[in-house]
């Protein structure tokens, strides 16, 4: 039997999208094992192709049997197979996490003395990177330039997280979680990397997830929201190159890769962070489950039950601020302010009708109208919803991932954000809902 090289041809029967991952030789290496596992446990066919570097902290046997696949860090292997340029020409995707001050720079400037460098050369897919390095080596100009450079040619890089490095250093540098690499991949390849770049430059706010209102110490008023469209959002935003700033309510998902977090808990919270973000905002998007009432006093102690069965407290609540209203008063010029709105028909009128009046009564330009007729919506991964722009428009996003909706919803932004208001003089004051 003929041995497996390491370009072996790949059944033409595996409809599967090819995936090149490139590993370069930076600690956070061990974190792509989970990265690659996820990729292979979604459907993809993974090629592994590390560093020499890479292989110091992880070794190819690890690589080559996580993805099934032969795994070499050099042109010298298989050379009648030209991996070189094979791997790159036949690849659906190429990622390369981590990615390290070296490899961005080797990439930015066209080296090509390994493998991997080869197979960014001759890639013609969608590329991602997602750096993980000490803060000083990001943060120092050379390496700024390549990422800079590398963008302006349509490889999306992401921004690396903040938090703990190696030894006893934190600062931004470190590795995004693998999901978050594992979701921008996916959808590079869902949307073929035409909207690469498109938000670049753009500074967008998000809130997602579910205020908690608290009653005593222990206890709270909460709701269903995860927060997943919300993080769905800001990582989708992220990958299309906006600078994002996540203002996260109680959430405990996986944070999405590039952007910077705020965690709140109540709605007073959740305000403050919002108007202090928004203010030199471009877009903001108010995903986020906020409650309209809170308790009007909260408990200093644990409220106690008594021996009185009869014993029953009231609860009185006091309305909250309504945080998008605020946000649309004091939106600045050109700012695009995005709501959400939860809505059921009723016998006056149906989901979309009742849509359209908040849109026009919250003034925001754009609003994401969910049909929660059944409560479905929450902690689920799919979603359907329309899109309503204040100009009269509604695009229609059949039930999706909540990636995809999250896709749908900044190519709104972008349209609102090319045609401006101009699109709202010409609609009607009112508008007939499509
Ligand atoms: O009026 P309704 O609660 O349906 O509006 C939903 C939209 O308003 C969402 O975008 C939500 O984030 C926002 N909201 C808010 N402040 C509140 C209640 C809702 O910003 N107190």
């Amino acid at each position: 039997m003929a041995a497996t090289t390491l370009s072996d041809t790949i059944p033409t029967d595996d409809a599967r999208p090819r995936v090149v991952l490139g590993v370069s030789g930076g600690i956070a290496a061990y974190k792509a094992c989970t990265l690659l596992r996820i990729l292979t446990e979604t459907g993809h066919d993974v090629r592994v192709v590390p560093t020499r570097a890479a292989l110091e902290f992880v070794g190819a046997p690890t690589w080559a049997a996580l993805s099934g696949h032969p795994v070499s860090a050099s042109t010298w292997d298989d050379v009648h197979e030209v991996p070189h340029v094979r791997l790159g020409q036949r690849a659906d995707l190429v990622v390369v996490a981590p990615a390290t001050a070296d490899l961005l720079a080797r990439a930015a400037h066209g080296l090509a003395d390994d493998l991997l460098t080869n197979v960014l050369l001759t890639a013609r897919c969608p590329v991602l990177l997602a750096p993980a390095m000490h803060t000083e080596m990001w943060q120092h100009p050379a390496t700024q330039a390549n990422v800079a450079l590398l963008r302006s040619r349509g490889v999306v890089v992401l921004d690396p997280a903040s938090g703990r490095l190696t030894g006893a250093d934190t600062g931004p540098g470190r590795l995004p979680e693998p999901e978050a690499i594992a979701a921008a991949a996916v959808r590079l390849l869902a949307r073929g990397g035409a909207d690469v770049g498109d938000l670049a430059g753009l500074r967008v706010v998000v809130s997602a997830g579910g205020t908690r209102e608290p009653l005593d110490p222990v206890r709270y008023l909460g709701n269903r929201s995860s927060g997943k469209q919300g993080f769905a959002l800001a990582g989708a935003a992220a990958a299309r190159g906006a600078h994002v700033r996540l203002v996260a309510a109680n959430t405990v998902l996986p944070l999405p890769g590039g952007v910077e977090v705020t965690a709140v808990g109540t709605a007073l919270e959740l305000r403050t962070a919002m108007l202090a973000a928004a203010g030199d905002a471009d877009v903001v998007v108010m995903a986020a489950a906020v409650a309209d009432f809170r308790p009007a006093q909260v408990a200093e102690h644990k409220i106690k039950k008594t021996d009185d069965p009869d014993d029953t407290p009231v609860v009185r609540l006091v309305r909250n601020p309504d945080i998008l209203a605020e946000l649309v008063a004091g939106r600045r010029p050109g700012q695009v302010v995005v709501g959400f709105a939860a809505e059921t028909g009723d016998e006056s009128a149906d989901v979309l009708t009742h849509a359209r009046r908040k849109l026009a009564r919250k003034g925001c330009d754009l609003l994401v109208v969910n049909d929660v007729s059944g409560g479905q919506v929450f902690g689920q991964e799919h979603n359907a919803v329309t899109v309503l722009d204040a100009a009269g428009g509604a695009v229609p996003v059949p039930l999706s991932t909540k990636e995809a909706v999250a896709d749908a919803v900044w190519d709104a932004v972008r349209h609102r954000l090319d045609t401006g208001a101009a699109d709202d003089d010409a609609a009607d004051g009112d508008v007939d809902v499509m």
